[in-house]
C-alpha cells in the first residue's frame, strides 16, 4: 500500500530578505516588545528592498511577524507611505491639505502634471518619477510643501520645482544609482 502525504506548507521563495536585511530585522526585534510592534519598520525594510509592497511581500512579512495576511494588509493600506505598486526612482509627494492648498498646492500638482506628463498615481515611462497627492506632511508652517523620497522641499514656488526636477533628471542620467536630496 502506498501512503501519500501532502504537506500544506507554503514557502514563497521569490520574496526573501537578504542576509543583511535579515540582520537589520533581527536588530529591530530587539527594540520592540513584540514582533507585531515591529511591523511598520519591517515594512519599511521590505519596501526599501523590494521597491513596493506586493501581495507576496505581505505574505512574507506576515510570516516574519506572526501576523495574518489580513492584519498586514490592514497596516499597509492604512499608511500612505507604503506603496502597493512599483514606483519611479523619485517619488514626488505633493501635500494638498489645507495650508498647502491655500498656498497653491493645486497649481503645483498641475505644473508637475504638465512638466512630467503624468497624473497623480502615475509613473513616467522612464521610471524616473512618480507623482502622488498626499495629506499633510507636517510642514504646514513652510507650506506649500512636497517630499521627494525621504527629502522635504518647502516654501515651494514653480521655479523652485522646475530647478529641483531638472537637477534630479540630470543626476539620474549622469549618476543612475545616485540618491539623496538636490543641493
Ligand atoms: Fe501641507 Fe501640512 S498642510 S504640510
Amino acid at each position: 500500500m502506498t501512503i501519500v502525504i501532502h504537506l500544506n506548507i507554503y514557502i514563497n521563495m521569490s520574496v526573501e530578505f537578504s542576509q543583511k536585511t535579515l540582520h537589520e530585522f533581527e536588530g529591530l526585534l530587539d527594540r520592540y516588545p513584540t514582533r507585531k510592534a515591529a511591523s511598520i519598520p519591517t515594512l519599511f525594510l521590505a519596501q526599501r528592498d523590494f521597491g513596493y509592497i506586493s501581495n507576496e511581500v505581505i505574505e512574507y512579512v506576515s510570516g516574519l511577524l506572526d501576523l495574518t495576511v489580513a492584519e498586514t494588509n490592514n497596516i499597509v493600506s492604512f499608511y500612505t507611505m507604503f506603496y502597493r505598486e512599483k514606483m519611479g526612482k523619485h517619488v514626488i509627494q505633493v501635500c494638498h491639505t489645507l495650508s498647502c492648498s491655500l498656498l497653491g498646492a493645486a497649481n503645483i500638482v498641475d505644473h508637475l502634471k504638465s512638466k512630467l506628463g503624468i497624473s497623480p498615481g502615475e509613473t513616467t515611462l522612464d521610471n524616473q518619477f512618480s507623482l502622488l497627492k498626499v495629506e499633510c506632511l507636517g510642514a504646514c508652517g513652510t507650506a506649500p510643501a512636497m517630499r521627494i523620497n525621504d527629502d522635504y522641499y518647502e516654501s515651494l514656488t514653480l521655479n523652485k520645482i522646475d530647478e529641483l526636477i531638472d537637477k534630479l533628471a540630470v543626476k539620474s542620467v549622469n549618476h543612475p544609482s545616485a540618491e539623496g536630496p538636490v543641493q
